[in-house]
């Protein structure tokens, strides 16, 4: 069967930069290690005065383009996975061929576009949608354009404003791909659910600690389901784990979870066994709640074996580098993180070419899914050509004040003038607004 998956990765962070310890902490009058610790997280990213979900998702295609040597003629779908649109009609994904149209001599006219809404899964989403496409055989010839863009704001005050982040993923989906070919088999876990929904509002209303819950009973089915069409799946198999992260803490949780369900009636759970003894097996308890309790108690003492710290240390701790720094990034997420373990590896003597990711994705209301990416030799090219590590640097750090600026800058409900913290160079830039309520950009050499 033809290969077919990610050619190409250009990643864009907003320019700002929120720091939890030094700055969010205090005003909360928080330990920072609640932040730094306990979600994992050192930063968030947030948009300039003149960045939106489109100049991002513009400005990370444009890089990859002209680093591929791309024109328009090369791309034949473009597709924007976003839970941050302010449009409930035109999709993202024009707004975004418009810009490249200011900068290419050609068009995207014959570039089939939309944009993908299932909350941070949408962008795993398109990437399938661009795969089955050329699996179909109807791309002749072209590529897909895929970017997953967002402004993840939550409202001031709400317990997920530590997790606030801004940026956009911008693959490049071909045949014979340079970076990650992917398996057509997929698992999923999906049911309606009402953990976090934004019904026509901008900032989520958000049940965190059962967001959290849902997670990983989703992620759970999908595993289950992905190993009903892959066979069982085993820690050793994978080289890296890049969960959906929308913030460390949550992958910490995910991570156990999926570790203990991987080792069962393999060689590591034998090798456990003395340590810690084997899993409690339900048919072994007189109901749920004493096998739960079981499971609880197990898992605790799983985390603490060296077994499954080497494992996190080296399948999943390179996977959150990135994350971080930056935040949430929503339907970027999953491949900030897939990102961030490819230049964890390249920066390395690893030699990943041939070795395999699992990737979990995941969107509330709820779906996740898994499926396998075996790395292309050459990825190294791709990846050490993203400059994410300057972006990281080069952001501007806010005061208390002026992030509570930027906060309502980026309010849809607000229209507040602000004068920028850092001054475009070479890029697309958010211009103010045209007739019919629409958004303006242009290209600021
Ligand atoms: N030192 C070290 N750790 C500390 C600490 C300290 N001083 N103080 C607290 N902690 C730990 C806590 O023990 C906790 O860790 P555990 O969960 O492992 O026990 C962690 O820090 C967070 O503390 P709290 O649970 O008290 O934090 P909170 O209630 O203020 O907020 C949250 C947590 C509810 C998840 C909140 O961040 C939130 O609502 N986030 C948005 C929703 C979200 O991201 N959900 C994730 C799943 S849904 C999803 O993935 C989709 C998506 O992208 C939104």
């Amino acid at each position: 069967m033809t290969a077919v998956g990610i050619d190409a990765i250009e990643v864009w962070t907003g320019k700002l930069k929120l720091d939890l310890a030094e700055t969010f902490a205090p005003q909360k009058g928080d330990d920072p290690e609640k932040y730094t610790k306990g979600l994992g997280l050192f930063a968030s990213s947030f948009p300039d005065a003149y960045e939106d979900i489109v100049t991002m998702g513009a400005n990370a295609a444009h890089r990859l383009m002209e680093r591929k040597g791309l024109e328009p003629d090369d791309v034949g779908r473009i597709d924007v996975a976003t839970e941050s649109a302010f449009d409930n009609s035109k999709p993202v994904s024009t707004y975004v061929a418009g810009c490249l149209e200011q900068v290419y001599e050609g068009d995207f006219h014959h570039a089939n576009k939309g944009e993908r809404k299932f909350a941070c899964i949408a962008g795993t989403q398109s990437l399938d949608d661009a795969v089955n496409w050329i699996l179909a055989g109807r791309n002749r010839g072209r590529g897909a354009l895929v970017i997953a863009t967002d402004t993840a704001l939550y409202a001031r005050g709400d317990a997920g404003e530590a997790t606030q982040g801004a940026g956009a993923v911008a693959m490049y989906i071909t045949e014979d791909p340079s970076v990650v070919e992917l398996s057509t088999e997929q698992g999923y876990g999906s049911a309606d659910e009402t953990d976090f929904l934004k019904p026509n509002q901008q900032f989520p209303s958000v049940d965190g600690k059962r967001s959290v819950q849902v997670y990983l009973s989703r992620m759970r089915e999908a595993l289950a389901d992905f190993e009903s069409v892959a066979g069982a799946t085993h820690p050793d198999d994978y080289e890296f784990i890049p969960f959906h992260t929308p913030f460390p803490g949550m992958v910490r949780k995910a991570a156990v979870l999926g570790y203990r369900h991987m080792i069962r009636n393999t060689d590591v759970e034998e090798e456990l066994a003395d340590e810690i003894g084997r899993q409690p097996r339900r048919e072994n308890f007189d109901d749920d709640a004493a096998f739960e309790d079981a499971i609880r108690e197990h898992m605790d003492d799983l985390k603490e074996t060296d077994a499954y710290r080497e494992w996190y240390a080296d399948t999943i701790e390179p996977t959150l580098d990135v994350s971080r720094e930056v935040g949430n990034w929503y339907t970027g997420s999953v491949h900030v993180a897939r990102m961030s373990a490819l230049m964890h590896a390249a920066g390395s003597d690893t030699d990943l070419a041939g070795k395999k990711l699992l990737l979990g994705s995941y969107g509330s209301g709820a779906q996740a899914e898994i499926h396998e990416e075996t790395v292309q030799p050459g990825y190294e090219d791709a990846v050490e050509a993203a400059n994410i590590d300057e972006q990281i640097a080069a952001r501007y750090d806010l005061s208390w004040s002026e992030y509570e600026q930027v906060h309502d800058r980026h309010n849809h409900e607000k229209r507040v003038e602000l004068e920028p913290f850092t001054q475009p160079d070479g890029e697309f830039v958010f211009d103010g607004w045209g007739p019919m309520n629409e958004r303006k950009y242009t290209y600021a050499e």
